[in-house]
């Protein structure tokens, strides 16, 4: 919102956290801003919604929940040849292995309730640019509206920062071997973690980042098998937290993204069977045993 005015327009990838597209689809839309959304995989799709009235584009760099991974140089360079800022949101690419500033974005944004501060103890965020924008744009814009950080959340977050690199690539370690383990079971419809070569963007998800993040997607087949294997799990905890030191799993299709219309969902990939798991710090091993006992336990319908 700091960043446009009525008449701008905005162009940004559909797949989004269920709150950033209410602030797209309703609260720009009332001050007169055209929002465009694409399907973020599609270059195409990028091209053509952009065009000299673009002000801004924005997209997750790994989309919440089915981990679709933009390429972050080719989306800012259509931008940047009609003068369009590039924001990203990149909780799920984490602070640690992102590269986004040097492959051209010009804003990076982190909620840093999740790897940041990684004990789920308190909500914050993090905006990051360059001096123009942040001390030109964001800063008056807050300053005047009020959403600051609570001096003792600042403190909590920053002292967070002395261990977060250690944290996550501890939880990337693990969520490797998990997702593995996971693709060799046949009672999955599908297994979704882009540090997997299975993944459809494993190569740009290497190039981009170097890992996949501490975060995969997981299809049981119906609400009903995932509600029973969440119920089963032990050490996972049933949250709609991520990026945290305590293993969590989440049903998007009734929380996260339980506003959505079916119709998008179903253009989403969020199915009713679809589980996002964020992998902590427990050991990699307990957390496999979890897993495996649970979805044991949780049945297949026939
Ligand atoms: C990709 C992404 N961006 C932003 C947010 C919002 O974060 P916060 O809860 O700190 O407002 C979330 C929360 O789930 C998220 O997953």
């Amino acid at each position: 919102a700091a960043m446009t005015k009525a008449g701008d327009h905005v162009v940004a990838a559909r797949a989004l956290f269920g709150s950033c597209l209410y602030v797209l689809e309703d609260v720009l839309a009332r001050f007169g801003v055209q929002v465009t959304l694409v399907d973020g995989l599609d270059m195409q799709a990028w091209a053509e919604a952009i065009t000299p009235q673009t002000r801004l584009v924005f997209f997750e760099s790994i989309s919440n929940p089915t981990l679709e991974v933009i390429d972050i140089a080719q989306v800012s360079a259509l931008a940047h040849a009609v003068g369009a800022y590039v924001v990203v949101d990149n909780v799920f690419s984490t602070p640690v292995y992102s590269k986004a500033i040097e492959l051209g974005v010009d804003v990076v944004i982190y909620s840093a309730t999740k790897h940041i501060d990684g004990q789920g103890r308190g909500l914050g965020g993090v905006i990051l640019g360059t001096k123009d924008v942040i001390r030109g744009i964001i800063e008056p814009f807050m300053k005047h509206t009020g959403g600051a950080m609570s001096p003792f959340n600042a403190w909590m977050m920053v002292k967070s920062l002395e261990t977060l690199e250690l944290r996550v690539r501890a939880q990337v370690e693990t969520a490797n071997a998990l997702a593995e383990a996971l693709l060799h079971r046949k009672d999955l419809e599908r297994v979704i973690y882009p540090g997997l070569k299975t993944h459809p963007q494993f190569a740009l998800t290497q190039a981009q980042m170097g890992a996949g993040g501490t975060v995969m997607a997981l299809d049981v087949g119906s609400k009903e098998r995932a509600f029973r294997f969440m119920n089963a799990l032990e050490i996972i905890l049933i949250s709609n937290n991520l990026g945290d030191s305590k293993s969590i799993i989440t049903h998007p299709a009734t929380t996260t993204h339980q506003r959505l219309p079916q119709a998008q969902k179903d253009l989403l990939g969020i199915t009713s069977g679809l589980l996002r798991f964020s992998v902590g710090l427990e050991s990699a091993r307990d957390l496999e045993a979890d897993l495996m006992a649970a979805l044991d336990a949780s049945g297949v319908e026939a």
